[in-house]
């Protein structure tokens, strides 16, 4: 059993606790917070966990692997002195703001020989695989994914606050936090794009509230919209020469259906976990227990890939963040 340490008290570190009981491979070990009553009052639900306020005690304790699950802009330093401390760091999607900072964490993690990976849940769906499989055979012609949700943080934007999510300072915005979905979900059916642009919906501060990034592939092209202030209702599909593959989302997926230029259609089998996050803690435990170092690398390339698109289309849109202006 893969002993887990927590940074994070929000509800998405509850949820990802939920999922790894589905995988019985980690045991809940301890919890970091900035403040020992929010670490109690998180552990309340749980047993025998550890509370910590001190990161760097919470670092070289008995840990084998780390969950991170602050704002965005934390992640890098946080997932680079856990990897220095020879822990497994498990980092929620967007792992860095910038490509400098996937650089230093990568070459961070093989130093010290520990895995490095990033909770973009619906890339370890298995529905991935079924989708690829199904379009091997297909001539593709374009697509489209869709990730807009109108975020309980409105509220809070409308009444003249600056939410983390919406905040420059932690690397917010629509295209971090659900477009890392819709890219993942480009690159890890569809491959690598050659270019991409992005035009958005901006506040002052120029984070996106929606938008809508368009990536070239050699042969066809595939449209993206994420968004906080909207919501979606559809918009997944992939266009083939022989018809549109229509999913219900680009995450979560529960039905992919064929609709074949004769009128006809396939349904393929697909069944989601029963919690959303469960097929990536699975798979996360597996590269850990198996040591499977090729296929982490794997993750890492096309995590590249999304990172690489991520900052080139909010350079297109002039989405500016703090950690564009630090010096690593
Ligand atoms: N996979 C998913 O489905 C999913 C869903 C939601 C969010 N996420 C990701 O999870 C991460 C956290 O998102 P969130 O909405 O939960 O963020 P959040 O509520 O703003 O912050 C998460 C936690 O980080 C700590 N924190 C907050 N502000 C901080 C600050 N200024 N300085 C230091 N620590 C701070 C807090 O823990 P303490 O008070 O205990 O220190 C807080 O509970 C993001 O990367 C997001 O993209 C993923």
């Amino acid at each position: 059993m893969l002993k887990l340490g927590i940074i994070g008290t929000s509800p998405i570190s509850h949820e990802f606790i939920k999922a790894v009981s589905l995988s019985h491979s980690y045991t809940l070990s301890a919890v970091y917070s900035r403040k020992l009553e929010t670490a109690k009052t998180f552990a309340q639900s749980y047993e025998n966990i550890t509370l910590f306020t001190d990161v760097n005690k919470f670092f070289s304790s008995d840990l084998d692997v780390i969950y991170i699950a602050s704002p965005n802009s934390l992640h890098f330093e946080q997932a680079k002195a856990a990897l220095q401390a020879k822990k497994h760091v498990i980092v929620e999607k967007p792992m860095v703001s910038t490509l400098e900072e996937l650089a230093i964490l990568t070459k961070t993690a093989q130093e010290h020989n520990v895995f490095l990976l990033e909770a973009a849940r619906n890339y370890h769906e298995k529905a991935f695989a079924t989708i690829r499989e199904f379009l091997d055979s297909q001539t593709i012609l374009g697509g489209q994914f869709t990730y807009a949700k109108y975020s309980s943080k409105m509220k809070d934007l409308l009444a003249g606050k600056i939410p983390n999510i919406f905040s420059a300072d932690f690397s917010g915005g629509a295209l971090m936090d659900l477009g890392v979905y819709t890219l993942y979900a480009a690159v890890g059916l569809l491959g690598k794009p050659n270019a991409s642009t992005y035009t958005a919906q901006q506040l002052p501060n120029s984070v996106d509230l929606n938008g809508t990034g368009v990536l070239t592939y050699p042969d066809f092209k595939v449209t993206i919209r994420p968004g906080k202030n909207i919501s979606a209702f559809g918009g997944n599909e992939i266009y083939t020469a022989d018809g549109t593959l229509v999913l219900d989302s680009c995450e979560w997926i529960s039905s992919a259906i064929f609709h074949k230029h004769d009128g006809s259609t396939t349904e393929l089998s697909i069944q989601a976990a029963s919690h959303q996050m469960q097929e990536e803690t699975l798979a996360f435990a597996q590269v850990i227990e198996n040591q499977d170092w090729n296929l982490a690398q794997k993750w890492l390339s096309d995590a590249q890939v999304v990172h690489e698109t991520l900052y080139s289309m909010r350079q297109d849109a002039g989405i500016i963040f703090k950690a564009d202006t630090h010096v690593q």
